[in-house]
């Protein structure tokens, strides 16, 4: 499938979760390289090839694809033991990744008490975050603080120990502030991780060189990002927000292009909403509801398995998302999910608590959970959709359904997914 730009990003519109992976596995057929710009291991991309389901959660889904070259950026925050773990365990598998796997050498060092660190933080929060215990807050912390060690780092050892030693000191002493003793595992973690240098600096190149050099000789780029939207760090439901952007502009920051580089931009959002960890979550279904799509859309966090909330579609996040991140399509997944509802429900705008209705994504997080969804009821298809390969020959409602959400999100639908496999999609021509 080819019908994309020269360079494009795909964002996630939601909560994360949206299906990015299987998109961006299905759109890697027509592109030569693919990169991360954002996050770390926090991200858990779930793909399908025929019978085989692979977890992402470092290295791009477009991995999966013979002879694509997958590049980390430099914003992404990189957990080495996690990244080598994910690199054996795909060779283990059968797949060729010769030549095929690049990291920015300007790529921050996620370590093992960055990981300690978030754990600790979050088990003794008054106001908890829900993170996925990653360490993605203290290493984006330690980023902007000036005080990360980066992957090209790692190539002088005098400076690599004497950061390491600094950044884990300033952490141990956190640590017992928050009353959590570091153990010797802590020593055993880092002398793993700091053992696997060597190793990640052959695959260390300057990702925005390779990725400029090749859009100069006419090659495709898949920009990948990781969560979504209302988790960006700025225009997220702050502060229960991941601590990256996550949007579409970071796709140029993260990885060294400039950004009139990029000319398409698909936002990635689910025929319905979820959200896993803390903060409001405006389309909440009832319990009732709340299960049995969570059943019906396997509905757990491929990081965490945590459960995660469902809900009704929520336009306004859409439509922000839509201007956030300039979205030039959109590729609705998980239709399919749907297909046994009677009715559905959209959410077109929210009341807030004094009576007025607002069409926008308010910044203020803490009135977002107060708001009374306003809601569009459209008839349900009733009808699987699985093995439907073609727009015109989903149900009416179901097409009816797309409509209403490229008119309200202001953006067109391009793809939509009816199911895991990579066959199970449909291009809106
Ligand atoms: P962190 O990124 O682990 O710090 O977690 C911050 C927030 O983002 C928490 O609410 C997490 O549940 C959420 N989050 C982080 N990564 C993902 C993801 O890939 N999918 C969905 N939620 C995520």
């Amino acid at each position: 499938m080819a019908a994309q730009g020269r360079c494009t990003v795909i964002v996630g519109c939601q909560w994360g979760d949206e299906g990015k992976g299987k998109i961006v596995d299905v759109l890697t057929e027509g592109v030569d390289i693919v990169a991360r710009y954002q996050g770390g291991a926090n991200a858990g991309h779930t793909v399908h090839v025929g019978e085989d389901e692979f977890v992402l959660h470092q290295i791009p889904s477009g991995i999966l694809h013979d002879g694509k070259r997958c590049l980390l950026g430099n914003g992404v925050v990189l957990d080495i033991q996690q990244f080598f773990e994910e690199y054996d365990a795909l060779v283990a598998r059968g797949i060729d990744l010769r030549g095929r796997v690049g990291v920015s050498e300007r790529a921050q060092l996620l370590l093992p008490y960055h990981r300690l660190l978030d754990k600790a933080v979050e088990d003794t929060a008054v106001q908890k975050i829900g993170t996925t215990g990653r360490g993605i807050g203290p290493a984006y912390e330690d980023k902007a603080g000036r005080r990360g060690v980066r992957v090209v780092d790692l190539g002088n050892r005098e400076q690599l120990e004497k950061r390491v030693r600094i950044a884990q000191e300033r952490v141990c002493r956190r640590l017992e502030q928050l009353g959590v003793a570091t153990t010797e595992e802590l020593d055993t973690a880092m002398a793993e991780a700091l053992g696997l240098g060597d190793r990640l600096l052959a695959l260390a190149t300057d990702v925005g060189r390779n990725i400029t050099s090749a859009l100069l000789d006419g090659k495709r780029v898949l920009l990948e990002g990781a969560q979504g939207t209302a988790l960006d760090l700025d225009h997220g439901t702050y502060p229960f927000v991941t601590s990256s952007n996550t949007t579409a502009a970071a796709a140029a920051t993260g990885t060294g292009i400039g950004p009139t580089s990029i000319d398409t931009v698909i936002g990635v959002a689910k025929a319905y909403t979820t959200r896993v960890g803390e903060g409001p979550f405006p389309t909440a279904f009832d319990p009732k509801m709340d299960e049995r799509i969570r059943t019906l859309g396997g509905e757990f966090g491929a990081t965490t398995g945590r459960p995660r909330r469902c809900g009704w579609f929520d336009s306004v996040l859409a439509r922000f998302a839509a201007q956030v991140n300039g979205l030039t399509g959109l590729a609705v997944t998980k239709l399919d999910v749907l297909d046994t509802l009677h009715e559905l429900q959209l959410a077109t705008g929210y009341r807030m608590p004094d009576g007025t209705v607002i069409d926008g994504f308010p910044a203020d997080t803490w009135s977002l959970s107060r708001v009374v969804p306003v809601y569009e009821t459209l008839p349900g298809w009733e009808e699987p959709t699985g093995e439907v390969r073609k727009l015109e020959s989903l149900p009416a409602n179901a097409r009816a359904y797309l409509d209403r959400i490229a008119e309200l999100a202001n953006a067109p639908v391009r793809w939509v997914s009816v199911g895991s496999k990579r066959s199970q999609i449909i291009e809106v021509a």
